[in-house]
């Protein structure tokens, strides 16, 4: 596994800031638009993947989502959003290397923004693609997000790949594609990282 370990990310997380690092969204916008974009519906089982401290979690938590699985390295980042939306929700919340997780259910909606592209060994990438078929049910959704081809080269002082919509549907030959755009996320600083998502369904 040639990612970052847990501390590089507990890091940025206490130093920085959840709501300042440069990832931080108030609104997770597009988000939200492709997971209605699939058809999910509030009784369906999102995991985020490496969904950190993301709002993304608080927005499916309110529009009544009742099996919402957060993932990520980061239990720093896993303590602020569990603490911000309470513990009497039904969100699960798992501290791991999403290289090294080994699902023991299925998900009907997979959701990434920005972990992907931290993915830069191919073995890395295929890996993650094999947790992410026996992660989501025949039929379920994969929504990802990723540097652009036009984005920013490294992310948090780690190089990143960046990827044009081909480029994330080439990971995914048998998606069924629902949406594919692009999308200038600002950052709190102010600086503009275009992000390119793809969203669809696997095959039944
Ligand atoms: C750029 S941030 C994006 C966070 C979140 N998706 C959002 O949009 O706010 C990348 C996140 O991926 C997590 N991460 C990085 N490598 C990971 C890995 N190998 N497994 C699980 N999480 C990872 C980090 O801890 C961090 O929370």
């Amino acid at each position: 596994v040639s990612t970052a370990g847990a501390a590089h990310w507990d890091n940025r997380y206490q130093t920085v800031g959840a709501e300042s690092v440069s990832w931080y969204e108030a609104e997770p916008t597009t988000s939200l638009e492709l997971i209605k974009a699939v058809g999910a519906t509030p009784a369906d089982a999102v995991v985020d993947i490496g969904g950190g401290a993301s709002t993304l979690v608080d927005h499916l938590v309110s529009a009544g989502y009742q099996d919402v699985t957060v993932l990520d390295l980061s239990q720093a980042a896993l303590d602020v959003a569990s603490g911000r939306v309470g513990l009497s929700v039904p969100v699960a919340w798992v501290a791991a290397d999403i290289l090294d997780w080994k699902p023991t259910r299925q998900y009907d909606v997979w959701h990434d923004r920005a972990v992907l592209h931290f993915l830069t060994e191919g073995h890395d990438r295929n890996r993650y693609l094999d947790i992410m078929r026996l992660a989501v049910h025949p039929g379920g959704a994969v929504i990802i997000g990723a540097f652009a081809d036009d984005g920013p080269t490294q992310c948090s002082g780690l190089p990143v790949r960046r990827y044009t919509t081909g480029d994330l549907q080439d990971l995914l030959p048998d998606l069924m594609l629902v949406d594919a755009r692009r999308h200038e996320h600002r950052t709190p600083a102010g600086t503009v990282q275009p992000f390119n998502w793809i969203a669809g369904r696997l095959p039944g």
